[in-house]
């Protein structure tokens, strides 16, 4: 049985001390929820001795990751090295919460492999246990399905956890579609397992008799064949799995790139959260000697926006990288600063991640430089954004969005 407090999660496994990361959250949220108390619970009737190797997929926080290099470490006491525990987490943010939190309890990092994309997609693995959350997007849970394939053998147990509000139906036939069938645990604490069955273990390009579609988990050999394009103007946009507007683009985008200042000449922008990259390709267009750098805390919206604006503008000076809005690592000014916020932390409204994000980079704005925000109205990022810049006005509003334009900030 589990029990605890707000930051501290008491589970079969021992009890953490967890916090969610950026800390400017509401501090009544929890860092773990019902899905991860019912696979720590599970957890007690595996027999960790025979899952030497263990791969864990979208911890939100790290409670699965914390648990599990405990028990590990208890179990398989002189062997345990970071070959036992590898974790894949798409989003940056969540690995700065995980290394938070296995420090905070005395856990070693450095006993857990964190794969980047690129070995999560090359990686052989053969894992005996694989652990996940279902994320948010169905087309990221596709694709993990997809890779998963490649990476289990016969012996494996897969399971992954989820809110019940959070399990649609695409999740199943996602299952059905990659791994042939599942099976569900009853629900409790408002969450639900999945469970995949072992299947023989997949080269990344072979075929089994065991799915129902063959050629659904082929793992294509270039990476922006796991997306969908989308045109723009005479632009192709490439959205990876679990980038922002995969279905079409973003209302409050189109409506910011329609209010872009008129500048000319020469500068440097900065596309703070740049998803897969339609702000910077709109900002190439429009400033035709303008360098663009991006900045995204999921790899997958970076590798994006890097095939965006390099099959668009091969010969153009565009940079995207994987950083924490949070902490910027960057160099020099910016000119112009363009930002579609986010403004949920994992599932939950939180309007501070806009300023906390605007703040950070306005670190980075030169003089006489300009930010260019889109929120929804109903946010009133304006009262927001007020006391810390010189100048602030609403250059449009329409259809429920506000385009904020900042400049002069008050360091
Ligand atoms: C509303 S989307 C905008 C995406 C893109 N700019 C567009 O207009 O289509 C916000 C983006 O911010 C990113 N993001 C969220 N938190 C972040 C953080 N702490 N640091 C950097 N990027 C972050 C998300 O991954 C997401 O791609």
């Amino acid at each position: 049985m589990n029990s605890q407090s707000n930051h501290h999660l008491t589970c079969p496994q021992g009890t953490f001390h967890l916090i969610r990361y950026p800390i400017t959250g509401n501090p009544t949220l929890q860092a773990w929820d019902g899905g991860d108390l019912l696979l720590l619970d599970h957890l007690t009737t595996l027999n960790l001795a025979q899952s030497c190797r263990v791969l864990i997929i979208n911890d939100s926080f790290g409670a699965l990751t914390c648990a599990l290099s405990c028990a590990l470490s208890r179990t398989l006491t002189n062997t345990l090295d970071s070959t036992n525990l590898a974790y894949y987490n798409d989003s940056l943010v969540a690995q700065k919460a995980l290394v938070q939190n296995l420090t905070q309890n005395n856990l070693d990092p450095s006993q857990v492999t964190f794969l980047t994309l690129d070995q999560f997609l090359s990686d052989p693995g053969d894992y005996d246990l694989v652990l996940g959350k279902i994320p948010k997007h169905l087309s990221f849970f596709q694709m993990i399905l997809k890779v998963l394939r490649t990476k289990v053998h016969a012996g494996s147990q897969i399971i992954f956890a989820a809110m019940t509000r959070n399990i649609s139906r695409g999740v199943y036939d996602a299952c059905t579609e990659f791994f042939g069938a599942y099976q569900t645990s009853l629900a409790a604490k408002k969450a639900r397992l999945v469970f995949l069955p072992p299947i023989p273990k997949q080269t990344a390009n072979q075929s089994s008799d065991h799915s129902p579609n063959q050629s659904s988990y082929h793992l294509p050999t270039q990476i922006e064949d796991l997306g969908i394009k989308e045109r723009w103007n005479d632009y192709t946009l490439v959205k990876l799995p679990n980038t922002f507007a995969h279905k079409g683009i973003d209302k409050g985008s189109r409506l910011l790139v329609d209010n872009l200042p008129d500048l000319q000449g020469r500068m440097r922008i900065l596309d703070i959260g740049c998803g897969n990259g339609f702000l910077s390709l709109a900002a190439a267009h429009t400033y035709t000697e303008a360098e663009i750098v991006g900045i995204d805390e999921s790899a997958l919206a970076v590798r994006s926006a890097q095939i965006t604006f390099g099959s668009n503008f091969p010969h153009r000076k565009g940079r995207f990288y994987q950083q924490d809005g949070f902490a910027l690592e960057l160099e020099g000014d910016f000119d112009l600063i363009l930002c579609n916020p986010p403004f949920h932390e994992q599932r939950a409204l939180n309007r501070k991640l806009a300023l906390g994000l605007i703040l950070e980079a306005s670190k980075y704005l030169s003089p006489e430089g300009l930010i260019l925000v889109v929120a929804n109205t109903s946010l009133g990022y304006q009262g927001v954004f007020q006391n810390y810049f010189h100048r602030l006005s609403i250059v449009n509003q329409q259809r429920g969005f506000d385009v904020i334009r900042l400049s002069g900030f008050r360091i």
